[in-house]
């Protein structure tokens, strides 16, 4: 149901929850019976509590979960509707000018330049990577602006970063469609391969043939903090090891039996090229199985093989060709399995990459695994996203990557 306030500001209810939960600080309004009653044509919405404009919103009509988004909860909504463009510009420039002073600049050339709600652009994200921008739409909303967008973002870019930046290095990828692969907005460019460097590796990221391009930039900050860890083992064991991030990091940092796990052979060989793109890293210290992590594991307690490190970093769910599974299900499997391959002064960390699990029940569930499997394993500390994709409170969505680090009891 809408109404019209006595400024002639047409507003619309919305859930009561919605209403708590925005007050809480959550960006998102879910399709249910309240919005569902938003006209298809309105770009934006003012939501309504007891009568009264309570937020503005970004209108998703065609979203099949998240029906809109908030702009504002204070100020005058009627004016932020009509100098959106200006605001919008605002925090774009915001959101560059905190990536272009921050310090982990220095150690990478790839990083989050807007982390969307977290940087109050709700349902964009923009990745820099090493010169090339990848610009990722999660709502249609934007289609609107796109142009806009663009142009601000590149400005922005350009002047922040003393770079001189073209179209030709733009990368639009529109996330709410199938999964498909990011366009280049030079018509002439249909895939490109780059080179990005992180604590002074090289990986190869490929834009406009994947969904995905080869490296995920939220793990970097928690790859930077298992440095010292990492430094003090002779061995890793990187489960789930995709094209290799945690694999070659630690390889850079001395470690002299570095094994990765995946099922998927493109990965496995993208990790190959990824050391081959490094020549000072000790290729023979490097070995990688194509295999689940489950076989790995059974077959590498059997050979009485142990790790100083182990890194698990399973798909929030997956398939071994044979059965789907579900990531926090499988520790119960897999942690037992780790702890045997485990060495007496080893860690494990083990990472769960979806918003529908908290950190509570996350470190819950590994506490009744170790209670019931009687492991001898402990939780010492927590990791969450940070530095360039921080995470926002009261947005459980927003914070999907978590990490506990595991040793024995002394
Ligand atoms: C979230 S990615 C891991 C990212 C990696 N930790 C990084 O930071 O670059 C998950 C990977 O698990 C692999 N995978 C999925 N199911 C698997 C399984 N049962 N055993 C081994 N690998 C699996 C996928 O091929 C994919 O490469």
């Amino acid at each position: 149901m809408y109404h019209t306030t006595r400024q002639q500001i047409k507003t619309y209810d919305i859930h009561p929850t919605s209403i708590k939960q925005i007050q809480k600080g959550h960006p998102w309004i879910t399709v249910d019976k309240f919005s569902e009653n938003f006209h298809p044509k309105e770009r934006f919405i003012v939501a309504s509590n007891r009568k009264r404009p309570f937020a503005l919103l970004l209108h998703d009509p065609t979203h099949k979960f998240v029906r809109a988004r908030v702009w504002a909860t204070d100020g005058n909504f009627q004016k932020q509707m009509k100098s959106f463009k200006n605001d919008l510009a605002k925090r774009i420039r915001v959101a560059i000018n905190k990536r272009a002073k921050a310090p982990y600049k220095k150690e990478r050339n790839h990083y989050y330049l807007i982390f969307a709600e977290s940087d109050q652009i709700p349902g964009v994200n923009v990745h820099f990577l090493n010169g090339e921008i990848l610009i990722q739409f999660y709502m249609d909303f934007w289609n609107q602006y796109q142009d806009y967008f663009i142009q601000t973002l590149l400005k922005s870019i350009n002047e922040n970063f003393n770079l001189d930046l073209t179209y030709e290095n733009i990368w639009i990828q529109k996330r709410s469609l199938a999964k498909e692969p990011a366009k280049c907005l030079d018509p002439n460019a249909s895939f490109k391969h780059i080179t990005i460097n992180e604590f002074g590796v090289d990986y190869k990221v490929t834009l406009g043939k994947f969904y995905d391009h080869g490296i995920y930039t939220d793990m970097a900050s928690i790859r930077k903090k298992m440095e010292k860890q990492l430094k003090a083992s002779e061995s890793l064991l990187n489960l789930y090891s995709y094209t290799g991030a945690f694999s070659l990091y630690a390889l850079q940092l001395g470690l002299k039996k570095v094994t990765s796990v995946d099922l998927s052979e493109t990965y496995l060989n993208w990790l190959e090229e990824n050391i081959n793109l490094n020549t000072v890293l000790e290729k023979d210290n490097h070995e990688s199985k194509m295999t689940s992590t489950l076989e790995a594991l059974n077959e590498l307690k059997d050979k009485k093989e142990k790790y100083d490190f182990i890194i698990s970093d399973p798909p929030s769910s997956s398939s071994d060709g044979n059965k789907r599974s579900n990531a926090l299900q499988d520790y119960k499997e897999t942690l037992p399995l780790m702890e045997q391959v485990l060495s007496e002064k080893g860690q494990i960390l083990a990472f769960i990459n979806t918003h529908k699990c908290s950190m509570r029940k996350f470190e819950d569930k590994l506490k009744r695994i170790i209670e019931s499997k009687k492991l001898n394993l402990k939780i010492v500390n927590k990791y969450y996203l940070s530095e360039d994709c921080p995470y926002k409170k009261g947005f459980p969505e927003g914070s999907y990557l978590k990490g506990l680090l595991l040793k024995r009891n002394d």
